[in-house]
């Protein structure tokens, strides 16, 4: 579904990905873990088209097609959502206008507000979200874990094939957290990809990945099963340091 390879990303001159090499299949959930500027971020923001970086070299491939061509929407149309570590403050629009837009975006006969309004109460109920959040303007003012929800709240209406979620659980509560978590989970289906790049191994108490990864310094030095990410809770990330 997802193809990364040998990716090579620049921004304002300094080269951060430095070779990074990734597959998820369908029904498949991978998790990138890392230490603080190893690259994680800046491997979101490329996927979801953001011009400030550069691609030096690589390919990323969703459904065996070359996205890094293509733009952000027309990722997004491709089924490619990417929820982002600090999600961006939109005055002026409500969260309601920008969910609808996005939603009838993608499809050929738009929804009414009034039709959209009800398919947005039920993906509230999901999140533990209230009502009032849909007529907010888009994340202005939101706390930290209410923007966060509301990325999940995005990637409900939008219903991706291939999700990647940046350190979606950093900000939160653990009781803010179970609840996103669960969402996400029940999003996911065996048709759908899923990575998840987060800092802690809570996370993935709640959603279980079948793939952990260790990017350090812009490139991923071991891959293994769920229980790499529990190693790395207890040992840290300085073993790994040495070998890369
Ligand atoms: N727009 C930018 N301009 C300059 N440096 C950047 C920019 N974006 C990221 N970097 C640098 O790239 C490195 C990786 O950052 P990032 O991808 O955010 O790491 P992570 O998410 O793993 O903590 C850091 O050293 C960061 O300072
Ligand atoms: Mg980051």
């Amino acid at each position: 579904m997802l193809k990364i390879k040998n990716l090579h990303v620049a921004v304002d001159g300094a080269v951060i990905l430095k070779g990074v090499d990734l597959e998820i299949l369908s029904g498949q959930i991978h998790a990138i873990m890392g230490p603080n500027g190893a690259g994680k971020s800046t491997l979101a923001k490329v996927l979801a088209g953001d011009p400030a970086y550069e691609i030096l070299s690589g390919e990323v491939l969703l459904d065996g097609k070359n996205i890094l061509e293509l733009e952000p929407e027309e990722r997004a149309h491709l089924g490619l959502f990417i929820g982002f570590q600090y999600p961006v403050e939109i005055p002026g629009i409500s969260n309601l206008q920008f969910l609808l837009a996005a939603y009838n975006a993608k499809r050929e006969q738009p929804v009414t507000e009034e039709v959209f309004r009800e398919l947005l109460m039920q993906k509230l109920q999901l999140l533990e979200m209230k009502p009032e959040f849909i007529d907010r303007n888009l994340n202005e003012g939101f706390s930290g874990g209410e923007k966060k929800r509301n990325e999940i709240l995005q990637m409900a209406v939008l219903d991706p094939v291939m999700t990647i979620l940046d350190e979606t659980d950093s900000g939160l509560d653990i009781d803010a957290m179970r609840v996103v978590a669960c969402g996400v989970k029940r999003l996911f289906t065996p048709e759908k990809g899923l990575l998840l790049i987060t800092h802690y191994q809570r996370l993935l108490d709640y959603i279980r990945p079948q793939f952990v990864h260790v990017m350090i310094d812009g490139q991923i030095v071991k891959s293994g099963g769920p229980e790499l990410a529990l190693e790395l809770e207890t040992k840290g990330y300085d073993w790994l340091q040495v070998q890369a």
